[in-house]
Order: C-alpha cells, then structure tokens, then sequence
C-alpha cells in the first residue's frame, strides 16, 4: 500500500507529492483551501465537493457552524459525494493533499507545523468565530498558499479572518450572494473589499486549481495588491485625462470589481488576476477611446428604477412634500433637485409624487434640475422612453395619468417630462445649484470615498435654502453631526438643512478642473485706475486704520490687519488660530462676549478698558467688534483703537464728580461683562444640551444595533435548533438503513441461494457463498 503510506506522512503546509509526466513525485507547495459556512452550508458544501477533482496538491478545512452539543454527521454526510477521504479533524492530524477535513462540533480549529490543532473555543457560545480562527492560523501557517471560501450563512464568521490571508497574499473567494441560501455571511466578506473573486458553486473548482498551480503563489512574490492598486492608480489617472470623469476619489473596492468585470467583458480571455492582466488592459485603454469611455460608464454603475425603495417615496409623499408645498410662497416654483439621476426614473418619480402632492394647490409649481456625470444616461433621461419592464412596478393608476404608451415602450407625458431639466453635472467638480427647496442624491455616495462623501454634503448644504430637504439612499447618511443637517427620519434617510453655510464649503470647487466663478474669468484684466486706487486704498489702510483681526463664530482669526503683535501674543505650544487663546488673558472674557454680542445681534459691540505696555509707554485701547458678511457666512472684524486715556485732573484724584463719572463707566461696564458673561454661560448650557441629545441619539442607535444583533442571533440559534432536528432525522435514517441491510444480508444467507448482486456496470458488489 504505498500509496497510503505516501498519504500517512505528516505534510507540512508547503509540500505536497505531485506526480510529473514520468511518474515520479516531486514536492510542490500544498495549498491549503479553509472553507466556511453557516446556515445553508449543508447543502452548499454538498454541491462544492461534488464538483471539486482530487488533487494531491490541495488540502480542504471545512468550518460548518454545528450545534456544539451534537455529534456531527458532516463526514457521512459529505463523504458519498466525493471520491475524496472525508475525515473529521483532530489534534495533531496530519494535514495532507487530496483530502477533506472537518471541523468537530463546539472547538475551534487551526493549524500549525503541518498539523491540525484543535482548541477549545475561548468565547461564549454565542459570539463563537471558528472560522475567523482558522483563517488566522492558515494565512500564518500556508501564507500565499491559503485559500479562503466563504458559502452561505448568516453572521459575519470570516470577515475578520479573510483580512489575514488577504494580506499573506492568499486567495480569497466569495459565493455568489445570489446564489447563496443565506448571504450573510458572502456579503460580510464582499463588504470588506478584500475578495478577490465572487463566484457561484460551479465555478470555484477552476479558480482552485488556478490557485494551486501557482495562481496564488505568484500573488505572494508581490506585496499584496500594491501593483494592482498602482495600475488601477494610473488608469484612474488615464480616464481623468481622456475622459471628463475623474474617479480618484471613488471607493477602490468598488472600481477594482467593476474594473476586473469591464476586463472580462472586454475580453473573455483576459485574466484580470494574472500578473501583467491589468497592465495589458491599461495599455488596451491607452488607445481605444472607445473602451476607455465603456469602462467609465461601467465605472459610475447606472442602477436604477422608478420609485426605488418605495416607502420612502411613500413617507416623502406623505409629509415632506406638503410641508414643502406649504412653505413655498406663490410667486416662485419649489425646486427640487436630482443629483445622480441616472436614467431619469428617480427624478420622474418625484415629478409624480409631487404632481400627486400639488392636487390641492393646482397653481402651485415644481421644477426638478436632475443631474448626472453620464451624458449618456442624461440623454436617455431626456428621451423620457422606457421599456415595459422598466414601468412594470408602476401603479396602473400612475402608468395612465403620466405615461402614454408607444412603440418600444411608454413615454412620460409632456406635462412631466417639461417640468424636469436634465443636465450633465459631476458632482465632485462642477459649481453647485443653489436656493434649492429638496435635493435628492440617492446611492451615489456608496459608491464615493470619505473625503468626496464630505464634500458632496458640503454641496448640498449650500445648495440647500435653510430649512430644504435632503433625501439620500438607503445605505447613505449626512456625515457626522456638525451642525449641517438634523434628521427628520433617520430610516428614510430625510434630513434637515439647519445652520449656515460656512466658508469654505465649496471652495474646493475652485481647484484645478473646476470651473471658477464668472468674476475670474480671463479678459478682466484690472485697468490702470483701478490699481491706482487699491494702492491709494492700501496706503490709506496702512496709515489710519487700526489693526484688526477677522473672526469666525467659532473665534477663529480668518485674517490679520496691521501690528497685531502689539495686542496680541503667541503663547509656546502649538500654533493656535483661537483668538481667545493668543488675547491678553485679562481681555479675555471681554473678548468673548463682545464677540458673541456681535455675532448675535449683527451690530457693533465695543470693549473698553484695554492697556498695553508699561509707565509711560503705557496706551489704553478699545477693541470694536464689526460685524461683517462673507459669502453668507456670518464674521466678525475686531479693530484695535487707540484710546489715550484723559488727562486725570486733581479733583477727580480725590474723588471729584470727573472720579465718579470715571467709576460709573468702569461699573457699567463690568455690568455689560457679567451679562455677557451670563449669556456665555446659557450658550454653554444649551450647547451641553445638544451634545446631550446626540449622546443620547447614538445611544438609540446602538441600542437598535444591538436589537439587530440579538435577532440575528436568536436566528442563528432557530437554524441551528434546525440542523439540530435534521441531524437527528438523518441518524435515525441511517439506523433505520442499517438494520434493513443487516435484515437483507441474513435472509439471502440463509435461502442457501447462489446470488450475485451487480452495479450498472456489472461490477460484483456483494455475493453469498
Ligand atoms: C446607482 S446610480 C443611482 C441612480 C438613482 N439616484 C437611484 O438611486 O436610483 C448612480 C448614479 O450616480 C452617477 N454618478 C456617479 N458619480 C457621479 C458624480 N461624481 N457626479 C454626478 N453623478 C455621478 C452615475 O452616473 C449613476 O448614474
């Protein structure tokens, strides 16, 4: 039994008998494939080693979650559906090719020294992660020789593990969440943006032996993903020069997987895994205009369909939409817009919610600008023709008031079609819309990085009149609680424009590629008297006016005018920009409720009593704080004045009427500072109040998370209680298997009958004597 021997001895991770051409064996790395499943894994890993061929090089760990508390019958289970040894695993078995391994009920599984380690799980039964587990020890022990394969299942067991092959450089599949009974668990790995293939059952035995000839091994000669973060870098770089889309600021995940399904569409043979699969696309994208312009359009993803997520549609309609309606006085339309419209489904639904809304106020008007970075699919908006499937959600109600049907589909009806105005618009580049009454951006930020999510709210902010609407996707929010919008329904995903813009916020529009405001555009050179009188207005500035700084509400200098240094000092540490920090400590209070006065009634607010400098040299100083106006944000100019302090007489020395008159003053002031002081402290107070009720909104929404978190679980417990049931059923069965053929065994030996029993291909099977 040599053969057996061969497979007796203890493997290590990293060779496995092969045999060559002539046959003889030469070692060759054994690839280790750990593969997951929860719920409707039975059947999944059923199907998965149906297909899989034996091969002496490649090693199977199956973690199916098994009720701790039951024996497992995965090993008989799977065993008469594969020509592989089934075994269930344990301490110190040998791990080798050609063979299939299965995880015992309530331990945890890894591997180290080319054998299988069993261990006792270290969390609660709930919170148990096998897979996560063994994943860890197989990127530790296999490196770029493991392979990870997440099937159905609810949970997440996996996410966290398949990060640890991903960096070893091993290879890591997903089934096809489509195909999966429970997708769970595939899309908790897809969501970590570290799969690298997404595939249905069928297809997964090649990319393993694509893998175990090397595919993965030459992933692991390269720092993970470092050249293919490069090449999709330099074609970012191409279709930003090429093309008008600039996609640097998009998820990479997401244009890795849209990049890699373009590759294939484009070219069948192409493998965008391959070492050199992405370069050679890049150099194809070089000179195909055409190609560059499908895999931009690939790039933005075009979902849509009309009254997506209808209950939100529905809510929209019930209580946005009136208030809206009611608040937008006669004399203008109420303007809605669509950013990201895709196709135009989205901007025609809310041309009919709100045409339903306006029933009542028939003289009332709504104008939708709906925007898109695709001409093309702006093209198809304007069309305004749609297939029969695209309507086939539609009420029949909706379908005859605003559709009229045609040849090659339904057309939207003119009154609908004139109230919207498609444009081609990017929202990360071109100058906003403003005094906007609804802006609707819905699943476009999934698809945008951090920073291009930040600057899309700060749009809509400034597009936004106070008090307008933003409705955004379902997996969207309005960024972080920075006094831009408050909620109005958190589920639908409606919020509030409250606060005022603030300076900045669409500055970055002006960078390069953006189109800058009319006022800088080329032809305006300044004429000559003009920059006589700058210069004229400078000199004048530097002479008189008084030194100044410019403030926001959040006492931040903007910008310094004349010797600040005489009022101002930098104290050690780090820079501050808070002009409460670098004031004269004895100004500070002062400083502060002058400022706020200032901010809040919008009229000027005066601090007397400063001084600076010593005995003679000494100067009195007022600090008057001017309330100015930016680009609709609110600042403050605080002028320095120079006050020289009146000549003291002796009467008032001695307590005279000029003496009284003198501490009147002092007295009236330090009375505006306690107010102003008071005033502070409300502000204080109110603010203390705020950050309360948002403690206490994230708190719900932990709480709702952990809702979530316990329904998933009592989930997982019912299916196990599932698995549980059939197990038994399956023992019984087999039992009941059993002595039947005991039965049949004695009866033919006892009739003293020659019997030959024979397969379909009449192979002996079974005989008496
Ligand atoms: C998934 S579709 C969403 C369509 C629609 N809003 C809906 O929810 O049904 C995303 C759309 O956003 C557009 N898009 C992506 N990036 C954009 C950008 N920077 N500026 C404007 N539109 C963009 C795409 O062209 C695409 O049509």
């Amino acid at each position: 039994m040599p053969q057996e021997k061969d497979r007796k001895t203890p493997a290590t991770p990293g060779s496995a008998p092969e045999a060559d051409g002539g046959g003889r064996h030469e070692a060759r790395a054994l690839t280790v494939v750990g593969i997951g499943a929860s719920a409707g894994g039975l059947e999944a890993c059923r199907r998965l080693v149906t297909l899989l061929p034996v091969d002496p090089t490649v090693a199977f760990i199956l973690i199916q979650h098994l009720d701790p508390t039951h024996e497992s019958m995965m090993v008989a289970l799977l065993a008469g559906h594969t020509a592989m040894p089934v075994r269930q695993a344990g301490d110190g078995m040998a791990l080798e090719g050609g063979a299939i391994f299965v995880i015992p009920p309530g331990v945890y599984l890894g591997i180290s020294d080319g054998a299988l380690r069993v261990t006792a799980p270290t969390a609660r039964h709930g919170a148990r992660l096998p897979f996560d587990h063994l994943l860890h020890a197989l990127a530790k022990a296999c490196g770029a020789r493991a392979v990870c394969v997440v099937l159905s299942g609810t949970g997440a067991d996996g996410a966290q593990g398949l990060r640890s092959v991903h960096d070893a450089g091993g290879l890591v599949i997903a089934q096809d969440p489509s195909e999966a009974e429970y997708d769970g668990m595939p899309q908790s790995a897809i969501a970590t943006g570290m799969v690298d293939l997404v595939l249905p059952l069928a297809q997964m035995p090649a990319a393993l032996a694509e893998a175990a000839r090397g595919g993965t091994a030459q992933r692991a000669t390269r720092p993970a993903a470092a050249p293919q973060d490069a090449a999709l870098a330099q074609i970012i770089a191409l279709l930003r020069a090429e093309t008008r889309h600039d996609f640097s600021l998009y998820k990479t995940g997401t244009l890795l997987r849209r990049l890699a399904r373009r590759m294939a569409a484009a070219d069948p043979d192409a493998d965008p895994e391959a070492d050199g699969g992405m370069a050679a696309y890049l150099e194809r994208l070089r000179g195909d205009a055409q190609e560059r312009d499908m895999l931009a359009r690939d790039l933005l993803i075009h979902v849509t369909s009309f009254f997506r997520d209808p209950e939100v549609f529905e809510h929209l309609a019930a209580s946005v939409a009136p208030e809206l309606i009611a608040q937008t006085p006669p004399d203008r339309p109420l303007r809605i817009w669509v950013a990201g419209c895709s196709t135009g489904e989205e901007a025609y639904s809310l041309g009919m919610a709100f045409f339903e809304a306006l029933a009542t106020k028939p003289e009332a008007k709504v104008q939708i600008l709906a925007s898109d970075a695709d001409p093309e699919a702006i093209a198809a908006a304007r069309e305004g023709l749609y297939p029969e499937a695209a309507v086939a959600q539609l009420s029949p109600a909706r379908l005859a008031r605003f559709f009229v049907r045609e040849d090659g589909g339904y057309r939207v009806i003119a009154s609908l079609r004139d109230a919207v105005v498609f444009t081609v618009h990017d929202l990360l580049k071109d100058p906003p819309f403003s005094r906007i009454d609804l802006v609707s951006c819905r699943n476009v930020m999934i698809y945008l990085g951090h920073e291009a999510q930040a600057r899309a709210v700060s749009l809509f902010h400034f597009a936004l009149r106070p008090g307008g609407v933003l409705l955004l996707g379902a997996s969207e929010t309005a960024g972080p609680a920075d006094g831009r919008f408050e909620p109005i329904d958190k589920l639908a995903r409606l919020y509030r424009r409250v606060g005022r813009s603030r300076a900045g916020d669409v500055a970055f529009l002006l960078g390069d590629g953006a189109r800058a405001p009319a006022r800088l555009s080329a032809g305006q050179t300044p004429k000559r008297q003009d920059a006589l009188g700058d210069l004229c207005r400078t000199a004048l500035l530097d002479a008189y006016a008084p030194t100044a700084v410019l403030i926001n509400r959040r006492f931040e200098c903007l910008h310094f005018a004349g010797p600040t240094g005489r009022y101002l000092r930098i104290p050690s540490g780090a820079p501050s920009q808070d002009l409460l920090a670098i004031a004269p400590p004895a100004q500070r209070s002062r400083i502060r409720a002058a400022a706020q006065r200032a901010f809040e009634t919008r009229a000027l607010a005066t601090v007397t009593g400063g001084t600076v400098g010593e005995g003679a040299g000494a100067e009195s100083f007022s600090i008057e704080m001017r309330p100015v106006e930016v680009e609709g944000e609110a600042l403050v100019l605080a002028c320095f004045v120079a006050a020289p302090p009146p000549a003291m007489r002796a009467s008032d020395a001695a307590g005279g009427p000029g003496r009284i008159a003198a501490l009147e003053r002092e007295l009236d002031i330090t009375r505006t500072e306690l107010r102003g002081a008071i005033h502070t402290l409300e502000t204080a107070s109110e603010e203390q109040a705020s950050v309360h009720a948002e403690a206490l909104s994230v708190s719900e929404e932990y709480q709702s998370t952990n809702e979530e978190l316990l329904a998933s679980k009592e989930e997982l417990q019912s299916l196990n209680e599932e698995l549980t049931a059939l197990n038994g059923q399956l023992q019984e069965t087999l039992e009941r298997h059993r002595t039947a053929a005991a039965d049949l065994q004695n009866v033919l030996y006892s009739t003293d009958v020659a019997t030959l029993c024979l397969d379909m291909d009449l192979r002996i099977r079974f005989f008496t004597p």
